[in-house]
């Protein structure tokens, strides 16, 4: 398989539906170490519940404790697998305590396999001209500060694996301008950002490949309030984004760098 250039969107015709198909196997991730962000509700929640029932021991991420502890008692009952819980609020996360994270995961593990870099806030739908400041830099701590704190503190450890995988989350919104979606929009443009430059980087240097997913419109609590006049029957569960992820995950991919990638592209059910 060849590489294509970073920042390509690729599609099923891209990727064959063998490895897709690979990657739903019951020990597609075994022994994987995979942090999750956003773990307590909708497409986190579900990436989490699938990684460990794949075999990948999970470190959940996310503000509300209750919901984290949820998916912790669902894992537990469901898989062979220990997850761990660390509520942190990434509205708040700094160098200092993303390295405190990090060295947490050492002592525990020795390495990490995966980071899904998933949390985010919708924030205001309202014009530039009005959006308020506040909100602006909580929905650019969240969705994109945090995640170069995390990545740069974690990325040492991901090193330590065999396939080191960062998988970013990225909107429609992130790769052409939308009025009215404000931060929100401008935070997906900049995780695009953050992920082409990485990439590049690690191309030669690193074995770790890194990646964005585009969900697109997904069955959550985020979706019902961007489309509150939407039936959310009419858009996928998040369940179905899953053999992408879990594909992305693992060696299988190690091909590919850079890319962005729209799961609707590879919906399988
Ligand atoms: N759903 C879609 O249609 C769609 C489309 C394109 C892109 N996306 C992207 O997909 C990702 C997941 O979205 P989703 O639809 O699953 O959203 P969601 O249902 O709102 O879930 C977002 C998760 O992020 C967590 N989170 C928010 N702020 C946080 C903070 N300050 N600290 C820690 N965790 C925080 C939330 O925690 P709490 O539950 O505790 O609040 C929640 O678990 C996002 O990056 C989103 O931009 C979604």
């Amino acid at each position: 398989m060849t590489q294509p250039e970073p920042g390509t969107q690729l599609s099923r015709t891209d990727l064959t539906l063998d490895l897709l198909h690979q990657a739903q196997n019951s020990d597609a991730l075994a022994g994987q170490v995979i942090v999750v962000t956003g773990a307590g509700d909708g497409i986190g929640k579900a990436a989490a519940l699938d990684f460990a029932s794949a075999g990948a021991q999970v470190v959940l991420i996310g503000r509300t404790q209750e919901k984290l502890e949820a998916v912790y008692d669902q894992i537990e009952a469901t898989t062979q697998t220990e997850p761990i819980i660390l509520p942190l609020d990434l509205n708040e996360l700094t160098t200092e305590s993303a390295q405190e994270l990090a060295h947490g995961i050492e002592q525990t593990y020795g390495r990490l396999d995966g980071l899904v870099l998933n949390a985010s806030l919708l924030g205001d739908k309202m014009s530039i001209a009005q959006y308020p400041p506040k909100v602006w830099s909580s929905v650019m701590n969240v969705n994109l500060n945090s995640a170069f704190h995390m990545t740069q503190a974690l990325l040492p450890l991901l090193e330590a694996g065999p396939n080191g995988r960062i998988i970013f989350t990225t909107s429609s919104v992130g790769r052409e301008g939308r009025a009215y979606w404000g931060a929100y929009a401008v935070s997906k443009f900049a995780t695009e950002g953050l992920m082409q430059t990485l990439a590049d980087e690690l191309q030669n240097t690193s074995r770790v490949r890194v990646h964005c997913i585009n969900p697109g419109g997904t069955r959550t609590g985020m979706r019902a309030k961007a489309y509150p006049g939407e039936d959310p029957q009419t858009v996928p569960s998040p369940e179905v984004h899953m053999p992408l992820y879990r594909y992305l995950l693992s060696p299988n991919s190690q091909p590919f760098n850079g890319i962005s990638w729209d799961a609707r592209d590879f919906l399988t059910q």
